[in-house]
């Protein structure tokens, strides 16, 4: 049996799956992702990129923070693609119980799916430094170079930033949705950035799933990999329905 077959049969026998997923699952939305070599890190800029998403960089250049910011991180055009959308379908027959999601671009929720954590944030949330008044994704980009609060103050992308820690809440939601689940698909993430790659540690079952175009460090401890571009993976699979 192929490794897409054996994806489809263990999906079909599960009803305790958690998808946890990286920038590879929007490249085929067209955003790039950043490590692959088209990434956003392989791009030419006065500094490297990490270095400007970060909260010190943020700090101490807002113009240029936000300037790489709204060209690079945001694609407000972009759309789902088959992995979002089979994914909110697997949700919706009861079969999948949460994704958890490196993005911040919003396309799991967009595709319909409802239990999504954000580990890193999302463009879409955005608060007033100041008085904390939210703001949405429009409003921002409506706005010419550092975005300003009606109050006066800087208003902060609810992304997670280099320097800056994730929410703890979320991220013990996310490890108790991973110790529950029979199956684990993992895809379109190179899991070197932590604590958000730690989370296969908590993961105990015999159907552990990589889906991803490079080789990742999880491969030889998964149960299966599949090689290959996930969101044709998945519309391949749902096809077989
Ligand atoms: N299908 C399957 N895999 C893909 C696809 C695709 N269509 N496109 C890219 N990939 C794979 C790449 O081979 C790579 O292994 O997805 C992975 C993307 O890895 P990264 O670019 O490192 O993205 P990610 O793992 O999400 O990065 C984690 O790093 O900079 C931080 O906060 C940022 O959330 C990001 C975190």
């Amino acid at each position: 049996m192929g490794e897409a077959e054996k994806l489809r049969q263990w999906i079909k026998e599960s009803d305790n799956i958690v998808f946890f997923g990286g920038a590879g699952v929007s490249t085929e939305s067209g955003i790039p992702d950043f490590r692959s070599v088209d990434g956003l890190y392989h791009q030419q800029y006065d500094y490297p990129p990490e270095t400007i998403i970060s909260h010190s960089f943020y700090k101490r250049n807002p113009e240029e923070f936000f300037r790489f910011y709204k060209d690079r991180m945001i694609f407000r055009e972009a759309s789902p693609n088959a992995a979002h959308r089979v994914l909110a379908q697997l949700e919706k027959q009861g079969k999948l119980r949460a994704v958890i999601t490196q993005n911040i671009d919003g396309l799991h929720q967009a595709a319909g799916s409802k239990e999504v954590m954000e580990l890193h944030g999302s463009v879409h949330r955005n608060y007033c430094t100041r008085c904390g008044k939210f703001y949405g994704l429009d409003e921002i980009l409506a706005m010419q170079g550092v975005p300003r609060c009606e109050c006066g103050g800087i208003i902060k992308p609810d992304v997670v930033l280099y320097e800056e820690g994730l929410d703890q809440g979320i991220l013990q939601k996310a490890v108790s949705y991973i110790r529950r689940a029979d199956m684990l698909i993992i895809g379109g993430t190179s899991l070197v950035v932590y604590p958000a790659a730690g989370l296969v540690n908590y993961y105990s079952g015999n159907k552990l799933v990589i889906i991803n175009k490079d080789v990742t460090p999880v491969d030889q401890q998964a149960d299966l990999v599949v090689s290959g571009k996930i969101g044709e993976i998945f519309a391949q699979i749902a096809d077989g329905d």
